[in-house]
């Protein structure tokens, strides 16, 4: 697949993820809390979470639009995620999608609140997903809770908090269950959902989706030492107190670490997506700029 046609398939993708967002969060605002949560979910953001599980859904032969109900509730644990992560008490960050962070608005109270709001209705949107069988919907919804929990994307920020990584091996481990767990999870529920089983193709999309992970999360340390808050929409310099990849790989050992990470996830999509549209979007992000 070109770049142009994997441009073309994302902005599609990612369409359909809006018009779902804005179909939820249409309704005029009731409370306090409705607001906060609409405020950063209605920001913007890569939305690639969900378009990696509808890529891959499809892929597997079930149409994005049966399943994009379980997408959206991906996309709400990761903005939680997001709003919990640039609390004082986390990184201490002012800015998130080009907007003032939600605690700057909403303080450090409504930010936790709207976080866990979130995270609760997104459970109740995955649970409702009516467009494939109940066991698929129970699979996925089993596989994502985990990734995003005590063994996953929670485990890695709590060792992220702790600079619990002394070398870059170590860094890898923290960032495959910070990062690459909630790709994990919308991968390998994006086969689980249309009713795959197959170890072999499961391994491959953890195999893709961590690959990714790690190498989307060392581009994300190189930005924030090169780049600028108006190109990214959250602040730079937040990891100076940090041991980053950057740190540890220095510029060009990360390059080099992004290059073989994303062969290795082409490599793996070949499996998962005959189509070649995750192993070009594999290649496009290790180019990201922002
Ligand atoms: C930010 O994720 C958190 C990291 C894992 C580095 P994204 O860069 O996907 O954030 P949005 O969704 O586009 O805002
Ligand atoms: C956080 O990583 C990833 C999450 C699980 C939220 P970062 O702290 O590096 O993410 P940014 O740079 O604030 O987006
Ligand atoms: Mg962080
Ligand atoms: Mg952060
Ligand atoms: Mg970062």
């Amino acid at each position: 697949m070109t770049g142009t046609e994997c441009g073309e398939r994302l902005a599609a993708l990612a369409r359909l993820v809006e018009d779902g967002l804005d179909r939820l969060f249409r309704e005029p605002c009731d409370t306090r809390l409705f607001e906060s949560m609409r405020y950063s979910l209605t920001a913007g953001g890569k939305r690639l979470r969900p378009v990696l599980l509808l890529a891959v859904s499809d892929a597997a032969g079930t149409a994005p639009e049966a399943v994009l109900d379980f997408a959206l509730g991906v996309e709400l644990i990761h903005t939680y995620s997001l709003i919990h992560d640039d609390l004082p008490c986390m990184d201490d960050d002012e800015l998130r999608r080009g907007r003032p962070s939600s605690h700057m608005v909403f303080g450090e109270a409504g930010a936790l609140l709207a976080g866990d709001a979130l995270l609760n209705a997104a459970f109740e949107l995955m649970f409702s997903c009516r467009g494939t069988a109940p066991e698929n919907v129970l699979a996925a919804g089993a596989y994502f809770a985990r990734c995003s929990g005590r063994e996953g994307m929670i485990l890695g920020q709590s060792l992220d908090l702790a600079d619990a990584a002394a070398d870059a091996a170590a860094r890898e481990r923290l960032s495959r269950l910070k990062t690459g767990c909630l790709l994990e999870g919308a991968c390998v529920s994006g086969l689980l959902l249309a009713g795959v089983r197959d170890e072999a193709r499961l391994d491959a999309a953890r195999i893709y989706a961590q690959s990714v992970g790690v190498a989307f999360q060392i581009r994300d340390d190189l930005l924030d030492a090169v780049s600028t808050p108006e190109v990214l929409g959250k602040p730079v310099g937040s990891d100076k107190d940090k041991t980053t990849f950057v740190d540890l790989l220095g510029p060009d050992g990360c390059e080099a670490r992004i290059g073989a990470l994303t062969d290795r996830a082409a490599a793996a999509a070949e499996l998962v997506d005959p189509s070649g549209f995750l192993a070009a979007l594999a290649r496009r992000l290790a180019e990201r700029t922002f």
